[in-house]
């Protein structure tokens, strides 16, 4: 069907063939059913290096070093999870318990987490870390964003994005989370801390700079701020807004040419209009929603106005302690009005508009060979058997890494 020649470096690299797929999603519009997820069925798909070099119709695959079998399962490209917070110490499981006896979520509890990655040591930040990353991959996810933001200090910022930074290459400063307790009295004189000498110590270990822009955290003008002097120090802009209430940040981060804005419970029509308009990516997180038992976002009224959806887990301790992708695609579709094709294009080639990245969230030539066999004959057992360990075998650039 397609396929591309192989490239020098690719020359020779052996190239694997996987057969026996039962259903393949590619998310590239262009394969299979033409649908934007792009489903082949009977398909075989060709690896080499880190890439799919070839996809089509199993009977015309090219001979190959290797073949591998799938026996009928699904496969899906990797999960690409844009929004996650992993570099922080203890957990806040008695606010869980707290809001489902009634109590409300307050932005107030990151400064928990706050003291505890404070007094954490260099080593227990990133084996906690490593160990939800590992979680995820073995949940199909295979592109990962992380976050700073429980630091709230230039040593401490630092430190997390540089364990970040060992982790993936999607990292994110953050240091605009909240004001940190000891500054609460002079928020103006914080900010002015993470405009100057935190991103100044962070920058080197960040590709994009975020802010929490919602009432308890920063108003529109600090938000505005830190964007700005972020991307002035060569960072992508992203945005928290718009969780806890209807507020200005969705049009500052419109504005500002934001990749994507996050949350998004609480939009007006002006907001949807600016989103489609900008092309800003609206990332949806049903683990909030469902950890802080909040009113769900219509991804229905976000797709009827051409805006593009990302679904991503916000893996934090505070308000969505989850790491499982297939979690976030059933609630999706449960809570949010998706079908089960849109929440995996969200899951998958939404998160990798929200990244700005075109090499991965989709399985077509030239796409790194992230991929997720599933236990099931087709992706709609995502959302159909919520809650089921369905990931199979994990393939991150061409190697398995699970199963
Ligand atoms: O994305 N909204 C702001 N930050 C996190 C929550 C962090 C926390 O409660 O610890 C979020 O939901
Ligand atoms: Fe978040």
């Amino acid at each position: 069907m397609t396929g591309m020649p192989p490239s020098p470096h690719l020359a020779h690299a052996p190239a694997v063939v996987v057969t026996g797929i039962g259903q393949l999603v590619t998310a590239d519009p262009l394969l299979g059913d033409l649908s934007p997820l792009g489903v082949v069925t009977g398909a075989a798909l060709v690896l080499q290096g880190e890439q799919v070099v070839w996809v089509g119709p199993a009977a015309a695959a090219p001979a190959a070093d290797a073949a591998v079998d799938v026996g009928g399962r699904a496969v899906v490209p990797g999960f690409v999870d844009s929004h996650a917070h992993l570099v922080f110490a203890g957990d806040r499981a008695d606010e869980f318990e707290a809001r489902m006896a009634g109590r409300r979520y307050a932005a107030g509890g990151i400064r928990r987490t706050v003291e505890a990655t404070r007094a954490a040591t260099d080593e227990q930040l990133a084996a906690r870390a490593a160990s939800l990353v590992g979680e995820m991959l073995r949940q199909g996810t295979t592109t990962i964003e992380i976050k700073s933001g429980y630091g709230l200090t230039v040593a401490d910022e630092a430190r997390s994005l540089a364990v970040a930074r060992t982790l993936t290459t999607e990292t994110t400063f953050l240091g605009a989370h909240v004001v940190p307790a000891e500054m609460a009295d002079d928020p103006a004189e914080y900010v002015r801390l993470v405009c100057g000498p935190m991103l100044e110590a962070c920058a080197p270990h960040a590709r994009w700079v975020d802010a929490f822009c919602e009432r308890g955290a920063f108003d529109a003008d600090q938000a505005r701020a830190v964007l700005t002097a972020g991307m002035a120090a060569g960072l992508q802009p992203r945005l928290h807004a718009n969780q806890l209430g209807p507020g200005p940040g969705v049009q500052l981060a419109c504005e500002l040419g934001a990749a994507a804005v996050d949350h998004c419970t609480y939009l007006s029509d002006a907001d949807l209009d600016a989103l489609a308009a900008a092309g800003t990516v609206a990332t949806l997180l049903p683990g909030v929603e469902f950890s802080t038992r909040s009113p769900w976002p219509d991804a229905r009224r976000l797709s009827a106005a051409g805006v593009t959806v990302a679904v991503a887990t916000d893996c934090n301790p505070g308000s969505s302690y989850t790491s499982s992708m297939p979690l976030c695609v059933a609630l999706a579709v449960r809570e949010m009005g998706m079908t089960a094709g849109e929440a995996l294009w969200s899951a998958t080639a939404g998160g990798a508009r929200a990244l700005r990245r075109d090499d991965v969230g989709r399985l077509s030539p030239g796409a790194r060979a992230d991929l997720v066999v599933l236990d099931a004959p087709t992706y709609v057992h995502l959302a159909y058997r919520p809650g089921v360990p369905l990931v199979h075998r994990v393939w991150q650039g061409a190697r398995p890494v699970t199963g």
